[in-house]
């Protein structure tokens, strides 16, 4: 989204904020939704992701109250202004959007951070439940939003940790920290290079419109939750594992040793499935960053297929709509394509040339229109800022 473009919603944001609540609001920011580009449910196992940050993205304009009461409202759900008092916030008391700001509120007052109330205002481009982070850009817009405006100096990386405790605790979603610190800590032009163990990051220039490339995102517009259960399962599964070797967490197991381990897991098979792919992912994420950064971009098209194999025969969460837009682009031509976030539906992206866009779009609509599956939405994606205070 350009600057101006920018500024266009934040003020009709603003608007909408004076005349919900009678005043103008003390500032409008604004956090974005991101695609994973590779390492998949790899950020609980405390291992490697990369993604990179959207031009969606969730806007909030807020202003700071003193009396204990937060109001949120959103653009985006009908209905009125939700009034909270800050005291009465409980975990899993919600089932609402409501539940993601509220948290926020809650995570940084329970960490002890003096947040005395506020008035939201909310409106976010992120699609919901198509695995592109729409619940983190709510949440660190929130989170942004109050750091500044209550003074709390806080980096990004630690509001990304206070979002994932909301996330894990007040709404009830065992999600790891990858959608919220890239929400809240990617750069324009560049995929976040993060050890989800530290959070130590490096931003990788990763510019493909320049060497004649594109990165499409295809939403299957098959709708997931990570609440319900197959993503604990999974996460559940991934602890199994790292007990039986005896790890602090999967990431403590070396690629090289990979077999090894496999052999003592014995009959233990689906936990073998599991620490197979979460092994070989974070090799992948590791193989991705050297080939980016000496330049070779086009050479990880092969690892992005090698992904998706993994998460679709040993992560087993793939569906039929995100196996279809992977084979359908790949015999379009495409460089690589994988299933992105966390599975069951969502979104798959495709790494193609910028003359194939044309041919892989055609082709993927045409075979979910053959196979009767909802026609799904196609768009590219540029690498955008994170977090940030727009006025
Ligand atoms: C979801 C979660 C993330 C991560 C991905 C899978 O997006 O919110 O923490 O686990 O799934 O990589």
């Amino acid at each position: 989204m350009s600057e101006a473009v920018a500024d266009t919603v934040a003020g009709a944001v603003a608007e909408r904020f004076t005349e919900l609540y009678g005043a103008e609001p003390h500032g409008v920011w604004a956090a974005p939704g991101r695609v994973n580009l590779i390492g998949e449910h790899t950020d609980y196992n405390d291992g490697f992701v990369m993604p990179f940050a959207l031009p969606h993205k969730a806007v909030a304009a807020v202003s700071r109250r003193e009396d204990g009461v937060l109001r949120l409202h959103s653009a985006d759900v009908e209905g009125g202004v939700t009034e909270l008092r800050l005291d009465d916030l409980s975990p899993e008391s919600d089932k609402n959007w409501t539940a993601y700001p509220a948290g926020v509120v809650w995570a940084l007052r329970e960490a002890g951070h003096a947040v005395t109330g506020a008035d939201v205002h909310l409106s976010s481009t992120v699609p919901s439940g198509a695995g592109l982070s729409s619940s983190a850009a709510l949440e660190v817009v929130v989170a942004l939003a109050l750091n500044d405006l209550f003074s709390l100096g806080l980096r990004g990386w630690q509001l990304a940790r206070l979002c994932q405790r909301a996330e894990n605790v007040y709404v009830g979603a065992p999600v790891g920290i990858m959608d919220q610190t890239a929400s809240a800590c990617c750069e324009a032009g560049h995929a976040l290079f993060l050890d989800t163990r530290d959070l130590s990051q490096r931003q990788i220039p990763f510019d493909l419109a320049a060497e004649g490339m594109r990165l499409l995102v295809v939403d299957t517009q098959v709708k997931h939750s990570h609440s319900e259960g197959e993503y604990g399962k999974r996460r559940a599964g991934c602890e199994k594992g790292a007990a039986l070797l005896g790890v602090d967490a999967l990431r403590d197991v070396p690629y090289a040793e990979l077999d090894a381990a496999l052999a003592r897991l014995g009959d233990e098979e689906e936990v073998r499935r599991l620490v197979r792919h979460i092994v070989t992912e974070n090799e992948r994420v590791e193989r991705v960053v050297s080939l980016l950064e000496s330049g070779d971009t086009r050479a990880i098209g092969p690892i992005l297929i090698e992904g998706h194999a993994s998460l679709r025969d040993d992560f087993r969460i793939s569906c039929p709509e995100l196996d279809l837009v992977v084979d359908t682009a790949l015999t379009s031509g495409a460089l690589g394509a994988r299933m992105t976030g966390g599975g069951f539906g969502g979104s798959a992206i495709v790494l193609a040339e910028e003359t194939d866009v044309d041919a892989i779009t055609k082709a993927v609509t045409e075979a979910f229109s053959a196979a009767g599956f909802t026609s799904p939405r196609v768009f590219e994606a540029v690498p955008s800022a994170g977090a940030r205070r727009v006025r």
